[in-house]
């Protein structure tokens, strides 16, 4: 049931630090404070090239990971939506290795990409949540998410989960590649671990989300910014919105902007700033100048040192815990995820099963 939430969606939203926990310690050793991965039927040092196929939420993981994996391990990652990989007969270098990412694990176009893949020689890797499923048995080696039975239509929990496997991999790919030393594995791996008690933190001050989504339900258009692995979190936060609120959302890199869609705001338009205060911020907050300089109304996401930059000019903000920006994307998820939750309450659309969406995709 749903406990005492008045959706399913609320109720998986608040399970989880509990369940981010459990799927970091399929992972994390507690006595060495690392990350251990099971024997793997691949060697990370062999891999050439990797490409991650997913779908919607999963993709945005996916394009998270694709960061992480690029920073702390070397190694090149091409990400791609499973209906455009599919068709698309892309030429894949022998050996590699191909991770598909899928909550329900039957996507009909991430299944239809997986076998295309082990036709052209990859390693086929997938990262599942449901414990049987098509993709888990036509896969190498198959990772599964803790996050449990999801039944809210959008995905929650199953993604903030997909993104700590990912984390761990990455980990697991930069240490075995020589790429991170242990001093660098060692901060990772504690960051990590410190996720579950970062995520529920959120949860616990989450009350001025709904006070945002107020200020924000009524709008025609609202744009989602940010950088680096903030950008596809933005992506997720706008993917939420619409599909929730009906409200029409999109999240772009935040320096993509100037190149057509600063055009659209005024003061109609809300921005959600997606900003931690990594490399990326100085950049993100210029960006967030140049719209509110044309008037945006803008809510800004960062910790409590972009606050003191920033936050007494944005017209609502969200200080989330500072943490390692390694761990930002997961822990950002949440207030967008919150933030779309309250907006389709307050609109009045139906959370857990949004209009014209099924649960799992299973035709294309
Ligand atoms: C959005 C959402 C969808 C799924 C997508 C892939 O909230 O849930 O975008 O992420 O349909 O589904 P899976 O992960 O089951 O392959």
């Amino acid at each position: 049931g749903k406990g005492n939430h008045r959706h399913f969606m609320m109720k998986e939203i608040m399970e989880q630090p509990a369940v981010i926990g459990e799927t970091l310690n399929s992972f994390f050793n507690p006595k060495t404070r690392t990350i251990t991965l099971p024997d793997l039927p691949f060697d990370w040092r062999d891999i050439p090239k990797m490409t991650i196929v997913a779908c919607g939420t999963s993709f945005y993981a996916g394009m998270v990971a694709k960061y992480w994996f690029e920073t702390l391990a070397g190694l090149g990652v091409e990400v791609d939506i499973a209906s455009e990989f599919r068709y698309r007969s892309m030429p894949l270098a022998p050996g590699g290795l191909a991770l598909f990412i899928s909550q329900s694990g039957e996507t009909a176009d991430t299944l239809a990409a997986l076998r295309y893949a082990r036709e052209n020689g990859q390693h086929i890797a997938s990262i599942v949540n449901v414990e049987e499923s098509s993709m888990g048995r036509e896969s190498d080696f198959v990772f599964h998410t803790k996050a449990g039975p999801e039944i809210g239509v959008a995905s929650t929990k199953a993604f903030t989960c997909q993104l700590v496997t990912l984390a761990c991999l990455a980990i697991d790919a930069g240490k075995q590649r020589g790429v991170l030393d242990h001093e660098r594995e060692a901060l990772l791996s504690a960051a990590l671990s410190e996720v579950p008690a970062r995520a529920a933190e959120i949860l616990e001050n989450d009350t001025n989300i709904r006070d945002l989504a107020a200020e924000i339900f009524e709008a025609r258009d609202i744009l989602y910014i940010g950088r680096g692995p903030g950008y596809p979190v933005a992506m997720e936060g706008a993917l939420k919105l619409k599909e929730l609120s009906y409200i029409h959302a999109e999240g772009y890199a935040a320096g993509e902007l100037k190149h057509g869609p600063i055009a659209l705001i005024d003061e109609a338009v809300p921005v959600i700033v997606v900003a931690p205060t990594d490399h990326y911020f100085e950049k993100t907050a210029s960006n967030m100048q140049e719209v509110m300089a044309r008037n945006a109304q803008v809510i800004f996401l960062s910790d409590a040192a972009g606050m003191k930059q920033l936050g007494e000019h944005a017209l609502g903000s969200i200080e989330l815990p500072t943490v390692d920006p390694f761990v930002a994307p997961i822990l950002y998820s949440i207030p967008v995820q919150i933030l779309a939750y309250h907006v389709a309450v307050l609109k009045g659309t139906d959370v857990d099963q949004p209009r014209n969406l099924a649960k799992s995709v299973t035709v294309e």
